[in-house]
């Protein structure tokens, strides 16, 4: 007689186990009481096995076995029989095999779930998801996930000890460090109106572990962000962080592409060729209108500032004489949209700055467009020739003063049109760097120059010269790493002296006094002979949804906050006792609803 030891998984159990005694324990994923003789598939993280309760072999059994229902949770010991031919469930892994009951041991009863515990779990409304996450992790599908950012974060953790990297942890209360999102405050009771800021990422930190002669560091490190949410940005999420001492650009960009391509062997079965391509930031912006571009399919922007000077068109002619751009794209087959199809297009593009879009329609040998009456015939095939369009075509054009808005709004209309016109490859990945980017951009918002990156990351050596006269014209030593379009790391070499580290400061316009309070801590590090250094991080939720193929970061952490930035299953953020408020000296200056 066994004991109520498991003994085997029910997702592994195979022909070979024909006729043997096991002990299996797990949720009750669906039963059926056919003819008599009741059919549960019972359910572990392995997988599904079916076991039968016959009245034939043992009534009082199979009365019990009534009373089950879905999840409940159950042990039962049984013998491994294999199914008659015709019987054989070639969908399920265990479809060969079927266990007799024996003995059943009901461990918990459950409730009848709210939402589905199976493939239909992923069509629930996502709230009801969220709210009863425990039920929902449990299916196949969430588990696959859970498990597979499991086995990247041990494949990383075990490729960077073989590189002779340490995991050292980083403070989680801290100082404000400027990564350009809000920061997530924690008031100090012990230092009443003090705060530490929750780190937006490890940046100054692990500038500080290669000040400290570690070398080589890594962490999977936890970082938080007060930013707008997206399907991928979560306020709290994962990095791969990483830096080195005594290296450049090229040290890192080799180390990455290594890890990728173990990664995507192991995990997918995929070699990677390597080098992986490299595009520099304008010639991204050019190509693609985007800093990480989607290069699974074509439709590239062609810049036909030229072609157009000609023309009598009057918002050409202003775009042109302020500096900006006129740029387009062909968009094959979309030549006969309907206005209403045409029309979503002006609204995409004006989300990025874009304050219109206008088009060439080739349809029936004729060109359908309002600009018509303002170009040449020449000019016009000439247009029509360099955009490469033929007859159904559709030719997308965005002029702006601003090169910069012509480019993203037409990059975002790409995508659109990519999407529209199914031109995504879903099973491929294109894995590529964007590299020297600019070191500074104008904030309009803040009326000053701003880091692309971050302030620590350096220019490139030949650039140097230009940071008082040309700011920016400087371009950082800095790379991002872009998967099918998305950002999926970003690093750079930094600043290690501190003659530098002041002056990136001084163009960003930071007082003295401020960089001495914020930063005084890192430069003098500097000073104390600090070894060159750079690194990257690359986010670990990401790059988990890209490898399974989900939409939303959602999908591959097991307790995400909704895009409003709440937990739908602890509620939290939540109000607090008035007692901890005082506690901590704070008050609301806004009275909570109950007192208004
Ligand atoms: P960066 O800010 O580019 O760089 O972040 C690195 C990567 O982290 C991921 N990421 C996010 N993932 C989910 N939700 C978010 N809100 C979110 N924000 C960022 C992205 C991104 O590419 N300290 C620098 C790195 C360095 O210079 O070494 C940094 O944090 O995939």
């Amino acid at each position: 007689m066994l004991a109520w030891n498991r003994t085997h998984y029910c997702g592994e159990l195979n022909r070979a186990d024909a006729g043997k005694t096991v002990c299996l324990s797990g949720w009750v994923n669906r039963y059926r009481n056919l003819g008599g003789v009741l059919f549960v598939d019972l359910r572990d993280r392995k997988g599904i096995v079916q076991v039968v309760f016959n009245p034939e072999h043992d009534h009082a059994l199979f009365q019990q076995a009534e009373t089950l229902r879905n999840e409940f949770v159950i042990m039962v010991k049984g013998r491994v029989e294999l199914r008659p031919e015709e019987m054989v469930n070639p969908e399920m892994g265990t479809g060969e095999v079927e266990v007799y009951a024996e003995e059943l041991l009901i461990l918990n009863p459950a409730k009848t779930p709210p939402i589905y515990v199976d493939e239909r779990g992923s069509e629930v409304d996502e709230t009801l998801r969220l709210r009863y996450r425990c039920l929902d992790l449990r299916r196949p599908e969430m588990q696959r996930n859970i498990a597979l950012r499991h086995r990247i974060t041990k494949l990383i953790r075990d490729f960077l000890d073989e590189k002779g990297f340490w995991e050292i942890e980083t403070p989680m209360l801290t100082r404000s460090t400027p990564e350009g999102a809000r920061d997530f405050l924690v008031p100090s009771r012990v230092n009443p109106g003090k705060f530490y800021a929750l780190p937006q990422s490890p940046q100054l930190f692990k500038q500080l572990l290669m000040a400290a002669g570690m070398e080589k560091y890594f962490q999977i490190a936890r970082c938080f962000r007060d930013e707008d949410l997206r399907a991928d940005r979560q306020p709290e999420f994962t990095q791969l962080d990483l830096e080195m001492s005594f290296t450049g650009r090229e040290a890192v960009l080799d180390l990455i592409e290594e890890l990728m391509v173990f990664i995507f062997k192991e995990i997918k079965g995929i070699e990677l060729s390597r080098p992986f391509p490299r595009l520099d930031y304008q010639e991204a912006m050019n190509r693609y209108g985007s800093d990480k571009p989607d290069t699974r399919f074509g439709l590239e922007l062609v810049d036909i500032s030229a072609l157009v000077a000609g023309s009598e068109f009057a918002v050409f002619q202003n775009v042109l004489a302020a500096g900006g751009k006129i740029v387009a794209l062909t968009a094959p087959g979309c030549g006969g949209y309907s206005r209403r199809e045409l029309d979503e297009l002006p609204k995409l593009a004006a989300k990025y700055g874009a304050k219109g879009v206008s088009y060439l329609a080739l349809t029936e040998g004729r060109i359908k467009s309002t600009l018509t009456k303002f170009f040449t015939p020449e000019q016009l095939d000439r247009i029509i020739y360099r955009m490469e369009a033929k007859d159904g075509d559709l030719v997308v054009i965005i002029a702006d003063q601003d090169p910069k808005v012509a480019l993203t709004a037409l990059g975002a209309l790409r995508l659109e049109f990519g999407q529209r016109l199914k031109l995504i490859p879903k099973d491929q990945f294109n894995l590529l760097w964007v590299i020297n980017f600019p070191l500074f951009e104008f904030s309009e918002e803040e009326q000053r120059l701003v880091a692309v990156h971050h302030p620590f990351t350096s220019p490139l050596p030949e650039d140097s010269v230009l940071l008082d006269s040309a700011p920016l014209s400087v371009r950082a030593n800095a790379y991002d790493l872009i998967l099918n379009g998305t950002e999926l790391g970003g690093g750079s070499i930094r600043i290690h002296r501190r003659d530098l580290q002041e002056k990136v400061f001084k163009v960003l316009g930071l007082a003295p006094e401020l960089v001495q309070e914020k930063f005084g801590f890192l430069l003098e590090a500097f000073e104390y002979g600090t070894p060159p250094h750079g690194g990257i991080a690359l986010g670990l939720d990401r790059f988990v949804m890209l490898l399974t193929g989900a939409n939303s970061l959602r999908e591959v952490i097991a307790f995400p906050k909704t895009t409003s930035g709440t937990c739908l299953l602890t509620m939290a953020p939540s109000e607090v006792e008035e007692e901890q408020l005082e506690e901590l000296q704070i008050a609301l200056t806004k009275k909570r609803q109950e007192e208004a």
